[in-house]
C-alpha cells in the first residue's frame, strides 16, 4: 500500500539541463547522543544474578549508556542530537518545516517529546509529533516523514529516534535490564534529485503480539496506582525467547520482502543497518540473507538495545564509512508486535561530513 501512495504522490523534477529523476527524501545529516555513564556488564552482575559471560554470549552486549541527572528525559537526549545535526548541516533551526519523534519513552505522556524538542533548541511554530512504533519506530517515522517530501509539503524534516528505556525497566529483572540502553539519534531529510535517498518502506504490524512484549501500568487500561509500583507494573514485561522468535522471523521477511520489490540481489547490497536488539537475531537475519557480517552496521556491543534511537545510532556510527549511492537496507522489529524495513541509497559522503563537522563515533 505504500508503495501505491508513494508512486501516486512521486514529483519529478523539471531541470532542463539534468536527466529527469524523481524527487526523492534523502537523509542529508545524521547525528546522535548518548549519555556519559556506561554501565558495563560487570557492574550489572552486582546488580542482578547475570554474568558478564552470559550477556556477551546470549546478546553481544558489552556495556550500554544510562542517562543520569534529575529530571531529565528522552528529550534531553533527542534535544542534544537535534543541536549536533542542526550543526553539523549548517542549519538554522528556523528552516526546518516538520520534526517527528519516534520514542516509547516520551517525556510525558502529554505533551509530546517532540514538541519538547523543538522548544529546547529554538524550533518554533512548526509541526511536531510522536510516533510510537516501539523498536520499530525510527522506520515508521522515517516512512510518514518521507511522504511530506514527497508530496512537496515540507523541505527540511528532522526525524528523532530516542528512547530513556532505564526509566521503564526493572533493575532487578536480570531477563530485560542486561539489553536495554539510553540514547538517541536524528536524520535531516530533504528532497534530492540525484536519483539518490529511500526508495521504498515497508511497515508492519500484529497487535496480538502485545501479550508477549508491553508495559502492563501507567496507561489507560492500568492507571498508575500505589499497587501497580509495587508490583513493578510499569516496567518492560517480555517473554524473551518468543519474542526472539518474532523477531528473527520478522526481520528476515521484511528484508526479503524489500529486496525482492525492488529487484535486488545480495550482492548489490553495501550495508544493512537492523534493529540492534540481540546480536544473535542479527547474525540470523544477514545469515539468511546470504550476507556477510562485515556489511552489517552494529553498534550493540557498546550501547545495547536503545528501542528508537538503534538505527539512527549505527548511521552515526558508520558515516565516516558511508559513500553517495550506497545501497541501504533498513530492518526492525519490536513491541506491538512492529516491524519495518526501508530501502535507500545514501545520499552523500560520510567521510567529508564527518571531518568537516563535530564527529561521527569513531567504530
Ligand atoms: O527490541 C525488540 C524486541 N526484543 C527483542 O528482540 C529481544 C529478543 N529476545 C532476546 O534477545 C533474548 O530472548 C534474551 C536476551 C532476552 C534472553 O536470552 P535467551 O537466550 O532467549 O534466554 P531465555 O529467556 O530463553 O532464558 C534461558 C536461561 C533461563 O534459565 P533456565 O530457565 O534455563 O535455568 C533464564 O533464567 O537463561 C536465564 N537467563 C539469564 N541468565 C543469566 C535469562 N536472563 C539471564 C541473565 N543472566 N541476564
Amino acid at each position: 500500500m505504500i508503495v501505491a501512495i508513494a508512486s501516486c504522490l512521486t514529483v519529478w523534477s523539471i531541470s532542463p539541463l539534468t536527466i529527469h529523476q524523481p524527487i526523492r527524501a534523502a537523509i542529508m545529516g545524521v547525528h546522535g547522543y548518548v549519555p556519559d555513564y556506561v554501565l558495563g556488564n560487570e557492574e550489572l552482575a552486582k546488580m542482578v544474578n547475570t554474568s558478564d559471560s552470559w550477556i556477551t554470549e546470549r546478546t553481544g552486549i558489552k556495556e550500554r549508556r544510562i542517562l543520569k541527572g534529575k529530571g531529565l528525559g528522552t528529550s534531553h537526549m533527542g534535544a542534544e542530537a537535534v543541536r549536533g545535526l542542526l550543526a553539523r548541516t549548517n542549519t538554522e533551526p528556523s528552516d526546518i518545516d516538520l520534526l517527528i519523534c519516534a520514542t516509547t519513552t516520551p517525556d510525558f505522556v502529554h505533551p509530546c517529546t517532540a514538541n519538547l524538542i523543538c522548544d529546547m533548541v529554538g524550533i518554533r511554530n512548526i509541526g511536531s509529533f510522536d510516533v510510537q512504533a516501539a523498536c520499530s519506530g525510527f522506520i515508521y517515522a522515517l516512512t510518514v516523514a518521507r511522504q511530506f517530501i514527497l508530496t512537496g509539503t515540507y523541505r527540511k524534516v528532522i526525524v528523532v529516534g530516542a528512547d530513556k528505556m532505564s526509566a521503564i525497566v526493572d533493575y532487578t529483572d536480570r531477563a530485560t535490564c542486561v539489553i536495554f540502553g539510553d540514547g538517541a539519534g536524528a536524520v535531516l531529510l530533504e528532497p534530492s534529485t540525484d536519483g539518490n535517498g529511500i526508495m521504498d518502506t515497508i511497515l508492519r504490524s500484529d497487535g496480538s503480539g502485545m501479550k508477549h512484549l508491553h508495559q502492563p501500568a501507567g496507561g489507560s487500561r492500568m492507571p498508575p496506582t500505589a499497587e501497580t509500583v509495587a508490583n513493578r507494573l510499569h516496567s518492560v514485561y517480555q517473554e524473551g525467547a518468543a519474542v526472539y522468535k518474532f523477531a528473527a522471523a520478522g526481520m528476515s521477511e521484511v528484508t526479503r520482502d524489500i529486496m525482492a520489490r525492488n529487484n535486488l540481489r545480495v550482492d548489490m547490497i553495501d550495508w544493512v543497518v537492523p534493529h540492534q536488539a540481540n546480536k544473535r537475531i542479527i547474525e540470523t537475519t544477514a545469515a539468511r540473507l546470504g550476507l556477510s557480517m562485515d556489511k552489517v552496521m552494529l553498534t550493540i556491543h557498546k550501547y545495547g538495545n536503545t528501542t528508537a534511537a538503534t538505527i539512527p545510532l549505527c548511521l552515526w556510527d558508520y558515516e565516516s564509512k558511508l559513500k553517495s549511492g550506497d545501497r541501504m537496507l533498513l530492518a526492525a522489529f519490536g513491541g506491538g508486535f512492529t516491524w519495518g524495513g526501508a530501502y535507500l541509497t545514501w545520499a552523500y559522503d560520510g567521510a567529508k561530513a564527518a571531518t568537516a563537522g563535530n564527529g561521527a563515533r569513531a567504530n
